[in-house]
């Protein structure tokens, strides 16, 4: 997880360090701007801790509050990782969010085992342990996420669905309220950025949630996304304000941007991508209540796009945590530019 990229991309932008901090520029317009982490790197590659401590007021882990490493032996937690990351942001002024707690792609093995009563048990006192254990320390939690199937059909068909049925989403959503009165519950998914029938699928299922008094409050849309593509602004805008009428936040939740199939030059791709950095998180700030937008990561040095999608330079740094025009589409959404 925490190799370099392959892909390297010289560009000749400013140091993370010499530019004007993303989080002054997003608490000015009242957001919470992130971005997923690894602990190793926090503790072991200064510029790294550096580019996050100055440029954003809210931090995700990328891998290290999931069920898989926290609950890796069964019977026995595990927070090294998630203690170290939530430890980085106090120090630092940065609210948490917590990802995720039910994700059938970060499930221990051992949990496709257990018969039914018992995976109940297993998940209920995971829930509350994990939401317990960081309540007043974690501001938000992914409490289910990617629930529902690739093409819109329903839920999908994962071990929690098999196990526990499909009330799974809203029992997960009451434990952890009742384990943190005061966290933001979120859903969190992929797909449903713009228009289009899984993105309505996601809206019906909390819809439905909110229907039923279920305790969930937003709902994060991931938008790993190429530039130039899905979802267009006027769809996301649209998207984001039904959710919004459901009395529900929202936030963007793990974007990066690819550019590898972008015709043309690696400046004219850079350029596509600044563009479409601005116009999703132009899209956000223009709604009040999409109250924070998270990358899924920060410098092109370590991302999963490379190892998921292939070679790309998909974030707002390069790997040499120079800023690339991509980060400045960012700043101007944030400054209303
Ligand atoms: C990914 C991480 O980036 C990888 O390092 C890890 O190996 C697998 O998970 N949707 C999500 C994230 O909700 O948790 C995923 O993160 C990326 C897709």
């Amino acid at each position: 997880m925490a190799q370099p990229s392959p892909s390297s991309t010289p560009t000749a932008g400013p140091p993370a360090s010499e530019l004007d901090p993303l989080r002054d520029a997003a608490a000015n317009a009242g957001r919470w701007v992130g971005a997923a982490v690894q602990s190793g790197l926090l503790a072991g590659e200064p510029e790294y801790a550096d580019t996050v401590a100055r440029h954003f007021n809210y931090v995700t882990a990328e891998w290290e509050m999931k069920m898989d490493p926290i609950a890796r032996v069964q019977g026995q937690y595990d927070f090294a990782g998630a203690d170290a990351i939530v430890a980085f942001a106090e120090a630092h002024g940065m609210k948490v969010k917590g990802h995720a707690l039910l994700w059938h792609g970060a499930t221990p093995a051992w949990v496709g085992d257990l018969a039914p009563a018992e995976a109940r048990r297993v998940a209920e006192a995971y829930i509350r342990t994990v939401v317990s254990r960081y309540r007043g320390r974690v501001a938000a939690w992914d409490v289910v996420n990617e629930a529902v199937a690739e093409d819109g059909s329903g839920l999908r068909d994962t071990v929690f669905l098999r196990k526990l049925g499909p009330d799974y989403v809203a029992e997960a959503f009451r434990l952890a309220r009742g384990a943190d009165p005061q966290a933001l519950l979120i859903y969190n998914d992929y797909g449903g950025e713009g228009s289009g029938v899984k993105s309505d699928r996601i809206y019906e299922l909390v819809r439905d949630l909110r229907a039923r008094r279920v305790p969930i409050d937003g709902v994060g849309l991931q938008m790993h996304i190429e530039a130039g593509g899905y979802p267009q602004p006027d769809e996301m805008a649209a998207n984001v304000r039904r959710l919004v009428e459901l009395g529900l936040v929202v936030n963007v939740s793990e974007m990066d941007v690819r550019i590898r199939n972008v015709p043309g030059t690696q400046s004219a791709r850079l350029d596509a991508q600044r563009r479409t950095y601005r116009d999703v998180v132009a899209a956000c700030i223009a709604q009040p209540r999409c109250h924070a937008v998270t990358f899924w990561g920060f410098t092109d040095r370590y991302s999963w796009v490379d190892g998921f999608f292939g070679p790309d330079d998909p974030l707002l740094f390069d790997e040499a945590y120079r800023a690339k025009p991509a980060f400045f589409g960012v700043q101007d959404a944030l400054l209303g530019r």
